[in-house]
């Protein structure tokens, strides 16, 4: 459904809660089917990507019970997967996809993965490709899912150098690893997220890590595995768009509490802060990986980005085009060509949208180049579908001219459902309080 978006000054205050971590649930869930006893999953993100990866587990036979806002879910483990389900709804998500692709090599049973019409255009050869080096069967259309995954016995342990940063395929190749019949060694070619790493290893996988190299063992005594009790802290990708608007609208003074401030999600935090926005950031001293940020407007300037960068903000590139289309003086994003394989194409959809709005934007095949100041107008414009280009867009409305027309709002349910009610808090002039 169509959605008018109106300008809004008012600045953003209070303290917000951010909806759970989107990466960390979808762990939490797929690897609770690994082995055998019960997962408690504290705070889950209830999302559409997230219950799809919560259909899957289930069809491998896990059986989910909701206690408040705690999910348990108990496993048989992977050698007594339940096998009525061969074929696989993936929905929009890909990281439910991947990530199963690993999953689903430890069992000796085939399995088909599907996704609807935007998953269906997603690039698995990525992912297919070091699973065949370990020995596994997998079937692409032409690169593209459907996805048939087939193995019997253990992997083969392999040394692979990541064409792309991608913790997606990063966490696909651990799991089918943990099966090997000898260890497996990951380079990445720039770190990204390590949730997969951190949580198996909570469960009692032997995974190591230096910068850019991971080292899998594979696992001998499953019965020695235990299922965990994961506590799931806010999502910063989600909180960014709080962020965006407290960097944007004069005034604001916004405290993002629970966040998980891990560095291989906190790039966009970084980039606000050298753009010229007051950021601070205090860890709990319980958990290094969860804390509080505060953020104050201040005046933007531009701030380039490059590969290296990227991973740390990759979900966050839009909004960073955003910025810049207000910040004083020229942006050039560079490194950023794996947006054009996400939801949609995130380079282009960002470059169409911000131009109907009057941005100063340019598309380079690897990013964008943005000069600002300007001041944007209002429009027609299109999410394409991507749960992120409606919120982004929704930020943009804040500091148009004119009204701002959302093609299609619903799209946000894919990682943050409660968004555009909070949105309307914040335009009712009500001040967060958590
Ligand atoms: C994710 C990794 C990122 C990110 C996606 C979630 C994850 O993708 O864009 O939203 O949970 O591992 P890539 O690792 O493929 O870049």
């Amino acid at each position: 459904m169509a959605m008018v978006l109106f300008p809004n000054r008012i600045p953003v205050k209070g303290i917000l809660r951010p909806p759970s971590d989107k990466s960390i649930t979808h762990r939490a869930i797929l690897f609770s089917s690994l082995v055998k006893g019960s997962t408690h999953i504290k705070d889950p993100l209830v999302a559409q990507d997230t219950l799809s990866s919560r259909r899957l587990v289930e069809s491998l036979g896990v059986q989910v019970e909701e206690n408040q806002r705690e999910w348990i879910l108990s496993s048989p483990g992977f050698e007594d997967w339940s096998n009525v389900d061969r074929v696989i709804d993936c929905g929009n998500s890909g990281t439910t996809m991947r990530l199963a692709m690993g999953l689903l090599s430890l069992s000796d049973e085939p399995r088909t993965l599907t996704g609807d019409s935007s998953l269906s255009m997603r690039p698995m050869e990525r992912v297919a490709q070091p699973l065949r080096e370990m020995g596994i069967r997998v079937a692409t259309a032409k690169g593209y899912p459907p996805v048939t995954i087939e193995h019997e016995g253990r992997a083969r342990g392999i040394t692979y150098e990541m064409p792309v940063a991608s913790a997606q395929v990063k966490s696909a190749i651990i799991l089918a690893a943990l099966k090997g019949s000898e260890p497996t060694e990951i380079k990445e070619p720039y770190p990204t997220r390590d949730h997969t790493e951190r949580m198996l290893r909570q469960m009692g996988m032997t995974i190591s890590q230096t910068p850019n190299r991971i080292h899998v063992e594979p696992v001998t005594h499953w019965q020695r595995l235990h299922p965990e009790i994961f506590q799931v802290p806010g999502d910063p990708s989600s909180a960014a768009f709080w962020a965006a608007l407290a960097g944007l609208l004069p005034g604001s003074y916004l405290t993002l509490r629970d966040v998980s401030v891990s560095a291989r999600r906190t790039g966009f935090f970084r980039h606000l802060q050298q753009m010229g926005t007051e950021v601070n950031l205090t860890p709990h001293a319980s958990a290094e990986e969860i804390g509080t940020m505060t953020i104050s407007y201040r005046p933007l300037k531009a701030h380039d980005v490059d590969g290296t960068q990227v991973p740390d903000m990759v979900d966050e590139i839009p909004l960073v085009a955003l910025m810049a289309s207000q910040a004083v003086g020229e942006t050039t994003i560079r490194g950023a060509q794996e947006l054009r394989v996400k939801e949609t194409d995130r380079i282009h959809a960002t470059v169409e949208n911000l131009r109907i709005l009057g941005a100063d934007i340019e598309e380079r095949a690897d990013g964008m180049v943005v000069r600002g100041p300007t001041a944007l107008q209002g429009g027609g414009v299109k999410t394409f579908g991507d749960h992120r280009m409606a919120m982004m867009l929704a930020v943009a409305a804040a500091v148009a001219k004119e009204p701002i027309i959302l093609d299609n709002e619903g799209s946000v349910n894919i990682s943050y459902p409660m968004f555009f009610d909070q949105y309307r808090q914040w335009q009712n002039g009500e001040i967060f309080r958590d």
